[in-house]
């Protein structure tokens, strides 16, 4: 073989190109650039809210199915685990078939499996604009084209998607959308405005992907309706990495009965089935314990927002604004005209504070004044001096 033959022999798919174009590489080396900054950047449940010893109980229970554990089978998911998710979806207004449940590896998975459902190369992907920059990564190596639709203290717009709708050359093959404390804004939909986007995805034709991870972590003791709960057509995405932890990686998606096959055939060739001793483990960590913990943790995370809120009140200079997120991990923060979130960071970095600039939660990467926050893994007392120095970074490049 020539050395150009052999080039061309490895030469890498258009499709691994996307996953390249990532913040985290750049985070971890000003992580490592001052290892005391306080990291405002993750979205995880913090260690010392993670249930270790009920989740270690749970996987010994898990061991006693014996051999059954370690063998193939139970594409969809265990069982049992299913129909807990299917009383859980309940709870939130939606009547799912466990059938259509399908026990997937995380959320992530699961935006995953809707790409490889729906998308051919040069396909128009609706996301929130802000959204979630790990989704647009995954459009992205599907060759889709993702296209953004504005949010604001409500959520999307409805009336700016309608706009879209008329403008675009052609049918979008789907929206995905995080309604209820979206990532990264922490903005939830509200009822209204829920039932209007149904009805537009109705009237045009529009699949929607809900994407829920944070739904039930309510700061009001009331969890949301979920849009399936307003549209069995809808495709939700739900996960334990919240609510338990990130790294038993058990999130599942619930579709409908008329693509129950589609996602369960692309799911069995993906990567045959899901790891059976974890969604066992999961189950039994689940039951009679979830919903105490997530009241709990809840508490926790909304104790630190309050931080938050109550360091930007008192500390950030006229005209940055914020939201005010009701659940969930982050709010959104942003500043005046003139700023740059990106080009500010390695200075907040070195006052010791790092946030998540807002570039990369955009598809086209406009929008450079806002920053995400994440709350919920800083104990009070560092949030309130975190925000005093964030405070003085914005100052000083004012
Ligand atoms: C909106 C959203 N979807 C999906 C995920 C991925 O979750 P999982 O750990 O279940 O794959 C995250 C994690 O940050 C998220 O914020």
């Amino acid at each position: 073989m020539t050395e150009t033959a052999r080039e061309q022999a490895a030469a890498t798919s258009r499709r691994i190109e996307p996953f390249a174009e990532s913040v985290w590489p750049w985070v971890h080396d000003l992580e490592e650039r001052n290892p005391e900054a306080v990291f405002f950047g993750g979205g995880i449940p913090p260690t010392d809210v993670i249930p270790v010893e009920r989740l270690r109980k749970s996987a010994e229970q898990a061991w006693q199915d014996g051999a059954e554990v370690l063998v193939y089978g139970e594409v969809r998911g265990y069982r049992p685990l299913r129909e807990l998710i299917a009383e859980r979806m309940a709870a939130r207004g939606a009547a799912v078939d466990p059938a259509d449940i399908l026990i997937t590896n995380g959320a992530q998975q699961g935006i995953d499996l809707a790409a490889r459902v729906f998308v051919d190369p040069g396909d128009i992907v609706l996301t929130e604009a802000p959204t979630f920059m790990d989704a647009l990564r995954v459009f992205r190596s599907h060759e889709a084209e993702p296209v953004g639709v504005p949010v604001d203290e409500d959520g999307l717009q409805v009336d700016a998607l309608a706009a879209i709708l008329d403008r675009l050359p052609a049918r979008p093959k789907f929206l995905y959308t995080v309604p209820t404390y979206q990532n990264p804004m922490g903005v939830t939909m509200p009822a209204a405005r829920r039932r209007a986007l149904i009805d537009l995805a109705q009237e045009r034709g529009l699949v929607i992907v809900e994407d829920d991870p944070y739904g039930d972590l309510t700061f009001t003791g009331e969890a949301a309706p979920t849009l399936k709960s307003l549209d069995p057509e809808v495709i939700y995405l739900g996960t334990f990495s919240k609510v338990l932890a990130p790294g038993l990686r058990v999130g599942w998606v619930a579709s409908s009965p008329r693509l129950r096959e589609a996602f369960f055939n692309v799911k069995e060739g993906t990567d045959i089935h899901n790891e059976r001793i974890m969604t066992r483990t999961v189950f039994h960590a689940a039951q009679g314990f979830l919903d105490a913990h997530i009241a709990a943790s809840s508490a926790i995370y909304r104790s630190r927002r309050d931080a938050m809120l109550a360091g930007l009140e008192r500390h950030m200079p006229q005209g940055v604004t914020w939201t005010f997120p009701a659940g969930g991990f982050f709010l959104w923060a942003t500043l005046p005209e003139g700023y740059d979130t990106d080009a500010m960071l390695p200075a907040a970095t070195d006052r010791g504070i790092i946030y998540l600039p807002s570039s990369w939660f955009y598809p086209d990467r406009s929008w450079v004044r806002s920053m995400r926050l994440n709350y919920s893994s800083q104990p009070e007392e560092r949030i309130e001096e975190a925000m005093r120095r964030l405070a003085e970074t914005i100052n000083s490049f004012g």
